[in-house]
């Protein structure tokens, strides 16, 4: 079952009097339990596809699929309820919340969930800290972080409400090698055992050999080659 199909998908960012086209045609389809990643030059608009599949910006034309939502036509609420029960966002730049510590970061998305108890909420969140090796630094907000640290405190928000989709955009561009394997360990494990699809974007070599899938993206269309 494909749990993402895209088909004509272009995106236009105004800009001055001109139009950036940032996508200009993407046709792709995902089945589920995919680890793939998306690989292109700076500005080829693997960001920009991330954040449509994401729900976190709109297509200007075409279809996007997510689960079985056309998410194009959908409304406020519903693609709210889609990026929180769904989909877990690593974002290139955290959006981690400033004033929250790390525990609380990671517990935001499944306090918005409004389905577990407080105690049963602190014991996921404990336990994906501790999968990112944060254990020590859970009291610490991210100010009080390093940029390969709060990158893995992204990484636990996106994974602990067990989502059927992870988008991640760039997720080890700030980990050391050794930091970032274990998260790709991590990742991997969740694919094999959640089913989890997985999406990524990459520049990293070391990355890129964990995928099972590399789609190539330059100027806002993709390559097969
Ligand atoms: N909000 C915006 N307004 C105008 N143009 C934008 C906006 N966001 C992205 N773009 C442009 O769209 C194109 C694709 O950008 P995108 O961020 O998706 O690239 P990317 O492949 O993620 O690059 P990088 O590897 O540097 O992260 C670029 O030309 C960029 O300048
Ligand atoms: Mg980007």
């Amino acid at each position: 079952m494909n749990i993402i199909e895209i088909k004509g998908l272009k995106k236009d960012y105004p800009l001055g009097n001109t139009v950036v086209k940032a996508l200009r045609g993407i046709d792709i389809a995902v089945e589920e339990g995919e680890f793939m990643s998306i690989v292109g030059p700076s500005g080829s608009g693997k960001t920009t596809l991330l954040n449509v599949i994401g729900c976190i910006d709109f297509a200007t034309e075409g279809s996007v699929k997510v689960g079985d939502r056309e998410i194009t036509v959908l409304n406020d609420r519903q693609i709210t309820d889609i990026r929180l029960n769904k989909i877990g966002f690593i974002f290139q730049t955290f959006n981690l919340i400033p004033v929250l510590n790390v525990i609380e970061n990671v517990e935001f998305p499944l306090l918005l969930m409004k389905n577990q108890s407080r105690t049963e909420i602190r014991r996921r969140a404990d336990r994906l800290i501790g999968e990112v090796g944060l254990t020590e630094f859970a009291e610490h907000r991210p100010a009080e972080l390093s940029g390969g640290q709060r990158q893995r405190v992204a990484i636990a928000r996106a994974l602990v409400t067990n989502p059927d989709i992870v988008l991640a955009d760039e997720p080890t561009a700030n980990l050391d090698s050794v930091t970032g394997a274990a998260i790709l360990e991590l990742m991997k494990e969740m694919n094999r055992i959640e089913k989890t699809t997985f999406v990524f974007s990459t520049h990293d070599a070391n990355v890129l050999k964990y995928a099972r899938r590399i789609v190539k993206i330059k100027d806002g269309l993709l390559s097969d080659n």
